[in-house]
């Protein structure tokens, strides 16, 4: 059942976080619906514009909605990823998103401001949640790519201000992470005092707590990325990703949104690498398209254990009077 974001935040704010996963096709949706199933987690579904176009916008929502009906105890959210203004208002108008994300980040703080506010007042006036980002990550997501050296930390001061000025529900906040497989080069650890400064500054402003947004939250496993290049891949290996175990601690400042995308590619292309690997005389693609749902149900499973929603499923249907 397709629920709002909001509603989904509620529940989840300051205790755990959802996790909200990029789908792009049938196999990735089963495997993710099942996920959710099995660790009995609420979570977000989330649809980039490369996503909107891959196939095409009208065959994700068709999957999206035939999952719903095989998964019929399923409560989940339809997000949009990284949206532009056009795009935000072609989903609000749809009527089939519960939320949409507006990435002006890259715009100077003034007109970041001015487009979010537009897609907000827009957004409301259908019941649909925005999340805005302030701040840069770095890496690559999509068609937007921010150097290492343009990324930067959300200024406290600067998100109480933005959150004021355009009413958005939910704030994309750069936190140390950046998107993609390669993040970060040996330990880091997540900026766990911005979280708590961005919160603490919105309670002395009088203002309610607004559930911060954790992009780039991969945690590219080390043991993915030497079987991938095991199997013929060429990644990186110093690529780390986020600290599962820092999903947690995080959710509980007031991160309850956590994207997760690039994990999942790193599942599929181990899958897919080891199945032709193996079998170099294959070339039936479903054996692999069924090897890879039941692993990516799995993957999903874990990281709902990590990020505290596992178990959640029965406690936000009761709060949603489902
Ligand atoms: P990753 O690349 O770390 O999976 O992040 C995805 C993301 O933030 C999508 O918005």
């Amino acid at each position: 059942m397709i629920v709002t974001t909001a509603e989904l935040y509620k529940v989840a704010y300051g205790k755990f976080a959802i996790g909200a996963y990029n789908i792009n096709n049938a196999e990735q949706t089963m495997g993710l619906f099942r996920g959710c199933i099995d660790s009995q987690a609420p979570f977000i579904i989330q649809i980039s514009k490369g996503a909107r176009k891959y196939t095409d916008k009208r065959m994700l929502e068709a999957i999206i909605r035939s999952a719903s009906e095989i998964f019929p105890d399923a409560i989940f959210a339809v997000h949009l990823d990284h949206g532009d203004e056009a795009t935000c208002y072609d989903c609000i108008d749809s009527g089939f998103y519960s939320s949409v994300m507006i990435d002006a980040s890259h715009d100077p703080f003034e007109e970041n401001v001015a487009i979010t506010k537009r897609v907000v007042e827009r957004a409301h006036a259908k019941g649909i949640s925005v999340e805005a980002e302030l701040g840069m990550l770095g890496g690559v997501e999509e068609d937007i790519a921010v150097d290492e050296g343009n990324a930067c930390l959300t200024n406290p001061d600067e998100a109480v201000e933005f959150i004021k000025r355009t009413g958005c529900d939910a704030l994309a906040a750069a936190i140390g992470t950046s998107h993609g497989a390669y993040k970060f080069k040996g330990q880091q650890s997540l900026h766990f005092d911005v979280i708590e400064q961005i919160e603490a500054k919105l309670k002395a402003a009088g203002m309610p707590p607004t559930p911060i947004v954790m992009h780039g939250s991969s945690s590219v496993p080390q043991d993915e990325v030497l079987r991938i290049n095991a199997a013929g891949g060429q990644l990186d290996p110093s690529a780390r990703g986020v600290n599962e175990e820092e999903y947690l601690p995080a959710a509980k400042l007031g991160v309850t949104k956590v994207n997760i995308d690039t994990d999942g590619r790193l599942v599929w292309t181990r899958v897919h690498r080891e199945f032709f690997r193996d079998k170099p005389q294959e070339f039936d693609f479903r054996p692999p398209g069924k090897v890879f749902q039941d692993e990516y149900a799995k993957f999903i499973a874990h990281k709902n254990e990590k990020l505290g929603s596992a178990g959640k499923l029965a406690e936000v249907r009761a709060a949603l009077g489902k």
